[in-house]
């Protein structure tokens, strides 16, 4: 609200200077009444005048005011939003593994909303009702008495506003809340919808969302039930007021003691008054609502990003791809979580490519993740040129090393933006070599619209094996010194990833790699398997060697044999038949 102040006073200034024009009309109405209609004394185009001047330069700052509020509002909200999407960008991945999206996008939206209706519209719901002292003043200057008995409903229209107010209040939390159930549900539906229908839940689906949309009516009617209750109660108050300034007044004007006009004044006053006392209670809502809201998104902003630069970081230049893992130890959630990694060591010399195996939850994407940095390691070191990764700027590390995980996110982009993703400029040649390289140029160039097709959300438009193909494509892009291949090719069918490792072997000639993998073909790869169990390395050798000396690494290799020969059966079909011939046996490739 600082930044905006000049803005803000404008307008807060604008609008009491409109309400003080606005309260002199009722007094001038009175006047015209006694001094030009019952005594004749005044001309009346004198007050005339004076209305319709008073009505146009009320215009205009009632424009400038309303202008200007309104911008303050809405660049009170822009900020916020800046605000927190920008700490959101800062946040770790320990952070996203805990908070549900959807509860992010809702502190985004709505709770953003009324701090700003409350931050900018309360200060003027306050000026409002300062006008009330002047124009309390101004039927005090006409009549004591009467002012007084004008004003005696006025306290019980605060509490009837403030009464309403608390009892609405919870009914129209419980309409948020459940507001944001159904889009939950909706927004599920959506995003689940190949899991919905192939399990042909969709009745099942429909029962959930009725059951939430009945909630919402519910909310909504009781909603209704209440204001149906208090708002003819608030409306009707203030008549009593006038019922009690005509009988007051009317006594008056009959012995004499007081103009017909004052009666008129009044009259005017009173409903003029009546507004910002009814927004009074307004106001006690929208500040605890408010309130609620600020609470929540400062959750947000008191969440302090668990892995930042350390002072002091430097910028990894240079990179010449020497990994060095030392006694590693890890465990997702801290102290409390269970130990993935323990003395966990391995180096990876420059230029080398190294193949990662163990059985499914070994801690295998854990290694890859630590190197990123997108977790800290708990106890040892991993360092990259024999500098501790914790010391080296993120942005640097993360370009240097680049990683490609087994389920591509794509963005919704052409397929030349999704693999330039790192790097926006670029040219469509550099697109082109790298799609090659990651076997990918071959489909592309079948797609309706080649580089140019835009992917559906998420990349749905694609196959799993086309998916990782430029989820490879865009990092081979980036030409990162230090690569790692996270089950990267586990779509891809045997015969075209043997086209792509052609491409690879030569792009690794001078890159350290890390490859995982549960298949021989793609280990076949790599200069030196090591074999993960119990959160350590337990054998490091050729796959030769490792064959002959770990019946463990026999046995992981089969088990992911088998169970890729289950899921190529089941995947058949989801596999582009375009690419080439199916899977070969891979349990006979094992033995
Ligand atoms: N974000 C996370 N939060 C908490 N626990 C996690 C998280 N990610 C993984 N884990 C746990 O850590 C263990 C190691 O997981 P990891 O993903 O490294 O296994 P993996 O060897 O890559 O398995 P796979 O071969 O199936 O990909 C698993 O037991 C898993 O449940
Ligand atoms: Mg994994």
């Amino acid at each position: 609200m600082k930044a905006h102040r000049a803005m803000f006073a404008t307008a807060l200034t604008m609008s009491f200077v409109g309400l003080v024009l606005q309260v002199q009309i009722p007094d001038l109405l009175s006047k015209a009444i006694d001094n030009s209609i019952v005594r004749h004394s005044v001309p009346l185009h004198f007050y005339v005048w004076w209305v319709v001047a008073l009505a146009l330069v009320g215009g205009v700052t009632g424009y400038v005011a309303r202008l200007f509020l309104f911008e303050t509002a809405y660049r009170f909200e822009y900020d916020l939003r800046a605000l927190i999407y920008e700490h959101l960008t800062k946040m770790s991945f320990p952070f996203y593994d805990r908070v549900q999206s959807g509860q992010l996008i809702s502190r985004a939206n709505s709770d953003i909303r009324s701090v700003q209706m409350y931050m900018t519209f309360a200060p003027q719901i306050l000026v409002q009702c300062s006008i009330a002292v002047v124009a309390f003043a101004y039927m005090l200057s006409i009549n004591v008495i009467l002012a007084l008995v004008a004003m005696a409903t006025m306290p019980f229209v605060y509490l009837t506003a403030v009464k309403m107010r608390t009892s609405m209040f919870p009914v129209s939390w419980l309409i948020q809340a459940r507001l944001a159930e159904v889009a939950t549900i909706v927004d599920e539906n959506v995003s689940g919808v190949r899991v919905v229908k192939s399990f042909a839940a969709e009745d099942q689906q429909l029962g959930e969302l009725s059951r939430a949309a009945a909630r919402v009516r519910w909310s909504y009617v009781k909603d209704a039930d209440l204001q149906a209750r208090w708002s003819p109660a608030m409306q009707n108050l203030p008549q009593l007021g006038l019922a009690l300034v005509l009988l007051f007044g009317g006594y008056m004007v009959i012995h004499g003691d007081l103009g017909i006009g004052a009666i008129l004044a009044f009259n005017a006053y009173l409903l003029m008054l009546q507004a910002p006392f009814m927004m009074l209670g307004m106001i006690v809502m929208m500040g605890q609502r408010a309130a609620a809201s600020a609470s929540r998104i400062y959750e947000i902003l008191d969440e302090q990003p668990t892995i930042t630069d350390r002072p002091g970081a430097v910028d990894l230049v240079d990179c010449r791809g020497d990994v060095r893992f030392e006694a590693v130890g890890f465990s997702y959630g801290g102290d409390d979580g269970v130990r993935v990694l323990t003395g966990f060591d391995l180096h990876l010399r420059p230029g080398e490519t190294v193949a990662l195996v163990g059985r499914t939850g070994s801690g295998k994407s854990t290694v890859a993740r630590l190197l990123l940095r997108f977790y800290d390691v708990d106890d040892g070191v991993v360092r990259i040129d024999g500098r501790d990764v914790r010391d080296v700027t993120l942005a640097s590390l993360r370009s240097r090393v680049g990683i490609v995980l087994d389920e591509p996110f794509l963005f919704s982009l052409s397929i030349r933006d999704n693999i330039a993703y790192g790097d926006p400029d670029a040219s469509l040649e550099a697109v082109v070599a790298a799609a090659t390289a990651s076997g990918a140029d071959g489909f592309i160039r079948r797609l309706p619209d080649g580089y140019d097709t835009v992917v559906g959300e998420r990349g749905y438009t694609l196959s799993g094996g086309q998916r990782q193909r430029i989820a490879l494509a865009r990092t081979l892009l980036v030409n990162p010194p230090v690569l790692v291949l996270d089950d990267a090719t586990s779509a891809i069918d045997v015969q075209v990833e043997l086209e792509i490792h052609d491409a690879l072997r030569e792009l690794m000639v001078d890159r350290t790699t890390l490859v995982i993998a549960h298949r021989l073909s793609t280990i076949s790869l790599a200069d030196r398997v090591v074999l993960l169990e119990g959160g350590r390395v337990v054998a490091d050798g050729t796959h030769a060697h490792l064959l002959e000396t770990s019946p463990l690494y026999t046995e992981v290799l089969a088990q992911a044999a088998s169970r890729e020969a289950a899921d190529a059966r089941e995947a058949a079909t989801d596999l582009d038949g375009r690419d080439g011939p199916g899977v070969p046996g891979p349990t006979a490739v094992v033995r």
